[in-house]
């Protein structure tokens, strides 16, 4: 990208070196900097974010949102604005394919607009053999950052407008901001963040993953599980509720293991039971449950809340207790079954889901077998069929015994018709009954319906207005149709 728009740099004289001050010094500064920008462009200066992978990027990608709009940028729905952010995911293989892809098209876009900037982050960015390629093949992009200093954004992007658009770096490929750390031990409260929703959020509780299942690479792109003070998380919460939201969603890759490195220690079940104090919260969800540190505590707590979303996310990955094994999931089938019964027994009327792993390397057709076993006994709501991606680094990568290609392909397409047989079963039972339901937006098809959720986050469309967005009303469930409801509000 030639560029010819020439900024000057701005005298930084008092950086604090406390956070979040440090940020909003520098939010102050870019906003400066954009505006000079939006100046000589004649127009607002536009951004997108594009958000791959979990919640735990939706969430991210909402923190760049609101440093984006603090500073002055307007959020635009296509990829031809003045800043694109790619917030990656690089749980499989592909997910990794598909952005280098987007990069070459995104590429296209700067070419015709000087102004354009490109950042990269996300977990993807965390892999050292990524950016040595993005530094090779992808010379346009501008900014690259990882997981672990998110929080420094409105910093890295003044560094990444001071080396684009002052002094002598007109050079084309000559600017290119990277700052990636390997982990660390440092949660940063009190960041702006611009809200997706207004009626629901996420909420993290706690970041990074101890477990070191042998097929993840989150661990290592993650970091150390670290998790929020619990009184940061209530009057975060608080907040939203004071705010309109009505929905929580508490966030981790393993929440049940919430709390063990504080100080006093506080038990996920325990951080519950403070959520739900909570006025104005009407329903609390959470993701995702390690089947081995879902403790009798939580079970119990489940047992008598009354906003506790009827919902357990419940990864399985494999029924076969060898294969869990060399998962290092830390149960087995049986524990898993028994795990299941207990939390039916206490909460009867729960949907349940999971994410199975087909083709993990030794799996032999009686391990998979064991599968589907564990897959009609539990009888899931729904199911995410993952077909296992070598991710280097990680111990599955090294084992020998790799699946093949079409024997893979043929278990996971059994797998997913027993899935789908068994959810489109689990889904009619409400049919007939009248249920609460959260409504989230207008239908995208028929602007006559609203389309909201159950508890159980079953999907239901239900003739109304935008004005129902955000409150809970009760809904007759007229009809099912595979994996959604038709339904009608009832006063
Ligand atoms: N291959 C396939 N699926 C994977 N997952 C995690 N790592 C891999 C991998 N290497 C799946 C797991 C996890 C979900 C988020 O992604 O099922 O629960
Ligand atoms: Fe990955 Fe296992 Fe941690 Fe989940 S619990 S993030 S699958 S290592």
């Amino acid at each position: 990208m030639e560029k010819n728009i020439e900024l000057k740099m701005i005298d930084k004289k008092q950086v604090p070196d406390t956070e979040p001050d440090r940020q909003y010094y520098y939010m102050e500064i870019a906003k400066e900097y954009i505006r000079q920008l939006s100046e000589l462009k004649g127009e607002p200066l536009t951004f997108h974010v594009s958000t791959f992978g979990c919640q735990m990027n939706a969430r991210d990608s909402e923190k760049l949102v609101g440093i984006l709009e603090q500073i002055g940028y307007v959020e635009k729905d296509t990829e031809d604005a003045d800043f694109v952010i790619y917030n990656t995911c690089t749980v499989r293989e592909n997910a990794n394919n598909k952005v280098y892809g987007r990069l070459g098209y995104l590429n296209g876009f700067q070419k015709k607009n000087p102004f354009m900037m490109i950042g990269l982050c996300g977990c993807m960015m965390q892999e050292p053999v990524v950016v040595e390629k993005i530094k090779q093949s992808y010379r346009f992009v501008n900014l690259i950052f990882g997981t672990h200093n998110i929080y420094k954004f409105a910093e890295l992007i003044t560094t990444a407008i001071e080396s684009s658009f002052t002094g002598n770096s007109h050079k084309k490929g000559s600017s290119m901001t990277i700052d990636i750390w390997k982990d660390t031990d440092k949660i940063v409260e009190d960041l702006p963040i611009e809200r997706k929703y207004t009626f629901k959020s996420g909420v993290n509780i706690m970041f990074g993953c101890n477990n070191f299942c042998s097929y993840c690479i989150v661990p290592y792109v993650r970091g150390r599980e670290r998790s929020r003070e619990a009184k940061d998380i209530v009057r975060e919460i608080e907040k939203l509720a004071a705010d309109g939201v009505v929905e929580v969603m508490l966030l981790g890759q393993n929440v049940n293991s919430y709390g063990k490195n504080l100080e006093p220690q506080i038990s996920f079940a325990q951080l519950l039971q403070e959520v739900e104090k909570i006025e104005g919260i009407e329903r609390i969800r959470f993701m995702t449950s390690h089947p081995k540190d879902l403790s009798d505590e939580l079970i119990d707590v489940m047992k008598h809340s009354k906003k506790i979303c009827k919902h357990l996310h419940l990864p399985l990955q494999s029924g076969s207790s060898r294969i869990l094994k060399i998962m290092n999931r830390r149960y087995t089938k049986e524990q898993y079954l028994e795990l299941v019964d207990k939390i039916r027994e206490a909460v009867p009327d729960i949907s349940l889901t999971t994410d199975i792993i087909v083709g993990f390397p030794g799996e032999t057709e009686e391990d998979f077998e064991e599968t589907m076993d564990v897959v009609r006994k539990v009888g899931y709501d729904s199911a995410f069929t993952f077909i296992y991606s070598k991710r280097t680094g990680t111990p599955a990568a090294a084992m020998e015994d790799q699946v093949p290609e079409d024997v893979i392909k043929q278990r996971f397409d059994r797998l997913l018709k027993e899935v789908q047989t068994i959810a489109a079963r689990k889904a009619e039972v409400y049919t007939g009954t009248t249920q609460k339901v959260l409504v989230e937006t207008v239908n995208e098809q028929d602007e006559h319906l609203v389309t909201g959720r159950l508890s159980n986050n079953s999907v239901v469309h239900l003739p109304g207005n935008a004005d129902m967005i955000g409150k809970i009303v009760d809904v007759r469930l007229n009809e099912c149709k595979g994996f959604y409801y038709i339904g009608e509000k009832v006063s």
